[in-house]
């Protein structure tokens, strides 16, 4: 399973890529607002710290704007991939897209026939929304259970990013389910690597080692 972090926060993808766990990056409009500065500035130096995808999304919201912003988001680097929103524009652009070998990820997915419809255009990636699903007391996971199935059904080689993860528990489910990615905020991906047990072994094992060696 591959670990994407979901910030546009070049500090904590370092981190992460320092740890082994940054297979790739996904920002979003509010995630590249929330660091201000040049946003093409910014997706250059994340693209040049992490080797894997990272999505860098549009910000029109019609056909002709979406496939334009790709097209400049595509030759900041190599490993963009564009985040193009699941609509019937964002669909015409991902089939656009396509045909010119420009890498797509529909975000914003909250039911598995819009899954269906982004691998039909042409998406590389979708990104069904979890924590939003749960937030309304509507579970996110059997969505991406679901998603999975079809892709399989039918042998579309598009690649689930479990996306808007609040908690290790949905890394969790997302790694049962089969999910191809999990794109994880830097907070969680801490609470990831953390256990009291843990703590407790490593405070025990010193305490031991100096009641007899001394520091
Ligand atoms: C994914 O690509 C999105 O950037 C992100 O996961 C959205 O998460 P949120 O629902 O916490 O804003």
């Amino acid at each position: 399973m591959k670990f994407f972090i979901d910030t546009a926060n070049v500090d904590e993808i370092r981190d992460a890529v320092s740890m082994g766990m940054a297979d790739g990056v996904t920002t979003n409009p509010s995630l590249m607002a929330r660091e201000g500065g040049e946003p093409v500035a910014l997706l250059k130096d994340i693209t040049s710290i992490v080797a894997g995808p990272v999505s860098a999304e549009v910000i029109s919201l019609d056909v002709d704007g979406m496939v334009q912003e790709a097209r400049s988001l595509a030759v900041i680097a190599e490993n963009i991939v564009v985040k193009i929103p699941m609509t019937v524009d964002g669909l015409k652009a991902v089939r656009t897209l396509s045909a010119e070998g420009i890498r797509t990820n529909v975000t914003l997915v909250f039911s598995p026939l819009q899954a269906l419809m982004a691998a039909k255009a042409g998406a590389n990636y979708v990104s069904p929304f979890v924590g939003r699903l749960d937030d309304l007391a509507q579970e996110g996971m059997p969505l991406v259970e679901q998603i999975g199935q079809i892709f399989i059904n039918y042998e579309f080689p598009v690649e689930i990013i479990v996306a808007s993860i609040r908690n290790p528990m949905h890394v969790l489910d997302a790694a049962l389910v089969g999910a191809h990615i999990a794109t994880i905020p830097h907070a969680v991906l801490a609470k990831l690597a953390s256990h009291p047990l843990t703590d407790k072994g490593i405070e025990m094992f010193m305490a031991d080692w100096q009641r007899v060696h001394g520091n």
